[in-house]
């Protein structure tokens, strides 16, 4: 569908789009499988318009401060989308830094937003809270995230709720814009929110799974490290045989979200019993079973990222042909702002 675009296409406000972006900042983990890439690929199918995903890699420079690692991450992120069932016919995957021309939009951006609108920024405040250094780009991120949505005027953009000041601020920024240079015309579009379906995914110890916390299970995980993993997962001391409660247990929380609804009932059954087929059922079954089932769940996956592994071109050039279409979108609403602000 992207494919039908050319630069001599109509206003780029035509079609709806759906866009979000995902940091290659670490190794991705099931809070980002469920929580955000699944609502992705599914976005792909059911969208009834054009999906723009991308590697948010100037974003990332905020925290990785490592060429290699960088790279390698970015690469990670790619091969992952594809080998989850990203479709390059439906849906565009790139790098953010093969379109810089996000960057111009950043600035103009930045030249009518008050910082007062930036001094709110929760993320900002957190990553500040959490030790981060305070650099002008952790401050300057929600512009350049704003930018990330604008510049291909998004109508739909999904993301977790940790996100959604983040969407307002492109809102704002996008009413500012046009008040201030377009006399309100809608020189740029504002974009809506879409709070993924998913529960916060919890952790090995509870919390939110999160890099941060070094309580994650990544996706790609398998065998003896995976059991190892689940088998770390915190759980409350009910003896085994006795009925386990469900509703306030980590592994059922990621039971639920690997496994089929049919055979969830028997699981939640065996948990209201504490027995499985007259057996004794406990939190030490339940977390073999939930390896089992992640390793089952991502299987096919793990066997066409082994292929893209050993196929890097093919992957760079889905990145290039996306990122030139995503261009073609990108220079219309450069060209478009910049006439309304009046640079050549
Ligand atoms: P991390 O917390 O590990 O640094 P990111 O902030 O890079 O993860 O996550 C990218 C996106 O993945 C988030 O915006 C959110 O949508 C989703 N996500 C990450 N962790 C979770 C979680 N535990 N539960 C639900 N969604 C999550
Ligand atoms: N800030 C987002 C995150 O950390 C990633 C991101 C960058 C993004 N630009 C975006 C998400 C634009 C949606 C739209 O998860």
């Amino acid at each position: 569908m992207v494919a039908a675009m050319s630069a001599s296409a109509p206003s780029p406000l035509a079609r709806p789009r759906v866009v979000s972006g995902v940091q290659p900042s670490g190794v991705l983990h099931l809070g980002n499988f469920f929580g955000a890439i699944q609502q992705h690929l599914a976005l792909q199918e059911s969208f009834p318009g054009e999906a723009l995903y991308f590697i948010a890699d100037y974003h990332a420079l905020t925290t990785v401060h490592e060429a290699a690692a960088l790279r390698e991450h970015t690469r990670e992120v790619a091969i992952a989308y594809l080998a989850l069932g990203l479709d390059p016919a439906k849906a565009l995957l790139f790098r953010q830094s093969d379109v810089p021309e996000v960057l111009e939009l950043a600035w103009m951006l930045s030249c009518v937003s008050g910082m007062g609108l930036l001094e709110r920024g929760h993320s900002y405040k957190d990553k500040v809270a959490q030790g981060l250094r305070p650099s002008v780009g952790l401050f300057y991120y929600p512009v350049l995230m704003a930018a990330d949505i604008l510049l291909y005027s998004a109508s739909v953009v999904p993301v977790g709720r940790d996100q959604l000041q983040h969407i307002e601020f492109a809102q704002d920024m996008a009413t500012h814009f046009n008040q201030a240079f377009a006399g309100g015309a809608a020189a740029l579009t504002r974009p809506e929110p879409r709070l993924s379906q998913a529960p916060i995914v919890p952790g090995l110890d509870g919390r939110k799974m999160s890099k941060s916390y070094g309580n994650t299970i990544p996706i790609w995980e398998s065998g003896k490290k995976l059991r190892k993993l689940t088998g770390q997962i915190v759980t409350d001391s009910t003896p085994l045989g006795e009925p386990l409660p469900s509703e306030k247990c980590n592994v059922y929380a990621l039971l639920q979200l690997c496994c089929e609804a049919v055979e969830l009932e028997q699981v939640k059954a065996w948990y209201q019993t504490g027995r499985r087929e007259g057996q004794p059922f406990g939190y030490g079954h339940a977390k073999v079973l939930l390896a089992e089932r992640l390793e089952r769940l991502f299987a096919p996956a793990r066997a066409r990222r082994e292929a893209l592994l050993a196929d890097p071109g093919a992957v760079e050039a889905v990145l290039m042909r996306s990122a030139e279409q995503a261009r073609v979108i990108a220079r219309a609403t450069i060209r478009r702002c910049r006439e309304v602000c009046g640079l050549p």
